[in-house]
């Protein structure tokens, strides 16, 4: 299989980096503070947790709460995974063969593309920069192929931050019913909009063939736990997924089945915390990118933690985030490892991260960078 280029870099930086500025989820929490949040009972079942192996599809108390998330999902339209990417990868597998197509959006998640190039035929469609990074429900539709199975979409968009808007949501469900498509929706970042207004619903509520992606990584800040999940009304599906992941993992840690329990018991204090933290960050960077105008151009992203501003100064944008992170230590994800071989993507951009505590001290840090050596 290809290599993950996001995961080969953070190989090398990730715990390397003084400051990690390109973070994909939200600040994390001890194991202390999460049990702090539970009740005397949850707190009680972890603590006599037995280190068993546990149910594939997943805890029955957790997947009834995660269904619980959903508006007309019950505990048995619910798999759990090993972390988000499990679901991707068991999706593809169960879902695809050589003789199908895949239309996905770009740019993405590279397991979005890459996955499915490794079974079958895939075509992308651009977020387009110039439309707030808005998908183009015909050009989707004209890629559409005789034997198209799927479309795989991601919003709020790993790096984008864009949010489709609800009208083209449901254009793309109508298009997805109209010819019997799956469709794939990685739903990771839902819940940490930039206004609760442009939150779209979630696609397996109301799409019978959609597959909703979901996770604990990255709004909730535990990908620590590795529980995702797939929230889909096919209950045929779930079980071949099911089987699949008999080959994988074979079920998820039990302690972490109760830990997300807890967190989801808890999430509305969570997400409160999560949704200030982006807010006051985002402060953070608006202010910083206003001090070097002729270097970056910045816009607030409507969803999720991260943006992908454009690099302006001299140099290639890869070329920059090398010397920052070689000679500041401070992290981001250079436009190459947002590279599709499906179409080209922008090469003058970069992912930052605004999820985690201690922003303006990385920012501290790229600032004393841009002053000392970079064009000022
Ligand atoms: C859009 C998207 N989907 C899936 C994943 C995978 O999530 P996890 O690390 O929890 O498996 C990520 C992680 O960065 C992501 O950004």
């Amino acid at each position: 299989m290809r290599n993950f280029a996001l995961e080969v870099y953070f190989s090398r930086w990730e715990f390397a980096a003084r400051y990690h500025l390109t973070a994909s989820d939200m600040e994390s929490f001890t194991t202390t503070e999460l049990l702090d949040m539970a009740t005397a009972e949850d707190r009680a079942a972890f603590d006599q947790q037995w280190l068993g192996y546990t149910e594939t599809y997943g805890l029955p108390e957790l997947r009834s709460e995660i269904a619980g998330t959903y508006d007309n999902l019950a505990p048995e339209d619910v798999l759990c995974f090993a972390g988000a990417e499990e679901g991707i990868y068991a999706a593809m597998r169960v879902l695809l063969g050589p003789d199908d197509h895949v239309i996905v959006a770009v740019p993405n998640y590279q397991a979005a593309e890459t996955l499915p190039l490794d079974i079958c035929a895939v075509t992308g469609v651009p977020l387009d920069p110039d439309d707030n990074w808005s998908l183009d429900i015909d050009q989707v539709a004209a890629a559409l192929r005789p034997n198209t199975k799927l479309i795989s979409i991601n919003f709020p968009n790993n790096p984008t931050g864009a949010v489709l808007s609800r009208d083209r949501f449901h254009a793309l469900i109508d298009l997805c019913r109209r010819h019997g498509l799956y469709l794939f929706s990685d739903e990771v970042y839902r819940l940490i909009e930039r206004d609760e207004a442009i939150r779209l619903p979630q696609a397996a509520d109301v799409y019978e063939k959609a597959l909703s992606l979901n996770v604990m990584s990255k709004a909730y800040g535990l990908p620590g736990l590795r529980i995702g999940w797939i929230g889909c009304q096919d209950r045929a599906l779930l079980q071949r997924l099911e089987r699949y992941k008999h080959y994988l993992s074979i079920c998820n840690a039990a302690p972490s089945e109760r830990l997300a329990l807890i967190a989801l018991k808890a999430r509305d204090r969570i997400l409160d915390r999560n949704r200030a933290l982006t807010r006051d960050n985002s402060a953070l960077l608006a202010d910083f990118f206003a001090e070097f105008p002729d270097l970056f151009d910045w816009r607030r992203p409507d969803g999720g933690c991260v943006g992908f501003p454009r690099y302006t100064g001299p140099g290639t944008a890869d070329a920059f985030c090398e010397a920052l992170v070689e000679q500041a230590g401070v992290l981001l994800l250079p436009p190459q490892i947002y590279q599709s071989e499906l179409l080209p993507t922008p090469q003058d951009r970069f992912r930052i991260g605004f999820g985690r505590r201690g922003l303006d001290k990385g920012l501290a840090a790229f600032r004393a960078f841009l002053r000392s050596n970079w064009a000022t």
